[in-house]
Formats: structure tokens, sequence, C-alpha cells
């Protein structure tokens, strides 16, 4: 979700404005989401290297998570969606968390969508925890170093109960992946936009999609063999 920042400076605003309407986005995404049936979102809401922005801007950011969370439980609720977080929750700010895990909590038993909310993030990061969940299980001989593959890791990912990525936007027209979801993209099909994510609408939403329906995932093999 890049570029509320441009879009505040496009238009003579603080950045503070851009992420207000950054927020609206995220609103309209998830609801575009959970109304098209997709499974799973996952939004990365701040990263490991945000926390070294100034600080009032951290300070609202955490703000505006707080009030997103009050203010979207009944979306969440009325559209049968699940929150989960990934990353290292202990950083955040005591009612940040306090809120995020109320949410959490209150949604558990939804079952048509799943958001998962990335803050705190670092895709290096969670990784390095992976290896070192594994090097104690193999130190304490609960598993072999032969039995590691790619389930053992996927089951110790913070995703471990989302499937790999299928489509990965990011807006803005940055076109990095920023330490999101490494291992998870592998086989992910990429889409770069330069629409600046407080514009980023439902129709803008479509054309990503459209645009993935279209491309051929052929996970290394030939297109003849897909047409099998
Ligand atoms: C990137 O734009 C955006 C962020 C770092 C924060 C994302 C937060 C929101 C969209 C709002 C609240 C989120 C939730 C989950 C309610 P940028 O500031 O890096 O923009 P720039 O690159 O143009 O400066």
């Amino acid at each position: 979700m890049d570029g509320n920042g441009r879009w505040a400076k496009q238009k003579g605003y603080v950045r503070a404005i851009g992420h207000e309407n950054g927020a609206e986005s995220v609103r309209e995404a998830v609801e575009s989401c959970a109304e098209l049936g997709i499974a799973n979102l996952t939004l990365y809401a701040f990263s490991t290297e945000n926390w070294n922005r100034p600080k009032l801007e951290v300070q609202l950011l955490m703000k505006l998570l707080v009030k997103s969370l009050k203010k979207e439980i009944k979306t969440l609720q009325d559209n049968n969606i699940k929150l989960q977080a990934i990353g290292n929750l202990e950083d955040l700010p005591k009612t940040a968390k306090k809120e995020l895990l109320e949410v959490i909590d209150k949604t558990k038993n939804n079952n048509k969508m799943t958001l998962t909310l990335a803050l705190s993030y670092g895709s290096r990061e969670e990784i390095i925890s992976v290896i070192k969940a594994l090097s104690d299980k193999v130190k304490n001989n609960i598993i072999s170093v032969e039995s590691i593959d790619e389930s053992i890791i996927n089951g110790h990912l913070y995703t471990h109960n989302l499937p790999d990525v299928d489509l990965l936007i990011r807006t803005s027209g940055e076109q990095r992946i920023s330490n999101f979801l490494l291992w998870q993209i592998a086989y992910a099909e990429l889409y770069f936009t330069n629409i600046l994510w407080p514009d980023f609408k439902r129709e803008h939403l479509y054309d990503a999609l459209i645009n993935y329906q279209n491309r051929e995932r052929r996970f290394g093999k030939t297109s003849e063999q897909l047409s099998k």
C-alpha cells in the first residue's frame, strides 16, 4: 500500500492526510475482496523498517490503526472476515496491540475471508525466526536435518495457515518487494501500478485481477504441459 505520502504532497496536504485516505482505500479493498470471494488478503501495513520514520508519523500510523480497528470491526463481522496479524507484534504500542488482539479474538470464528495485517513485519526477520526454531528442534532431537523440507518451513512461517501468494500488488509505481513475504511469493504473479494507494479503488483492484486472470502460471512447466 505505497504512495500515501506522495498523494498528500501532490495535493498540498501533510502526510497524515495521505495515511487517513489510505485507510479508506484499505476498507474498499477489503470489502471488494470479500464480495468477490477472495479467501485471503494480506496487507503490508507497517514494516520493521517503518519504525525509522519520524516519531510523529509512527505515532500517527499507530493511532490510525487503533481508530480503523475500532471503526471496522463491524465491517469485518458483517462480511464474515477473520482478522489476523503477522510480524513482531511485541513492538507495537500497548494500546495498538490490545485493540488488535481484541479484534482478532472477536473475529476468530469468521470464515469467509482471512484478512492478515503485516505489522512490524519483515520477511528476512521471519525467515531468521524459522531458522532459529528449526535449529532448536534439531538440537533437541525433535526433528532431523534430513526431514527439513518446504512443508516444514511453511509450517514455521508466520503465514503457516495461509497458502502461497497468488498475486502481489504494489501501488505508486515502485517496482520493489521491500522485504515482503519473500519465501511465500516464490511463484506469485507481480502487478505494479502507478496509482497511489489513496487513489486505489475498486476498479483498480478489478484491473489487477483481470490482468492476473490473463496470465499463464506455468510453475516451471511448459505451456503444452499445462494444456493437457
Ligand atoms: C506507504 O505509503 C504506506 C504506509 C507506510 C502505511 C500504510 C497504512 C495505511 C494505508 C493506513 C492504515 C492502515 C490500516 C491497516 C488501517 P508511504 O507513506 O510510504 O508513501 P510515500 O512512499 O509516497 O511516502
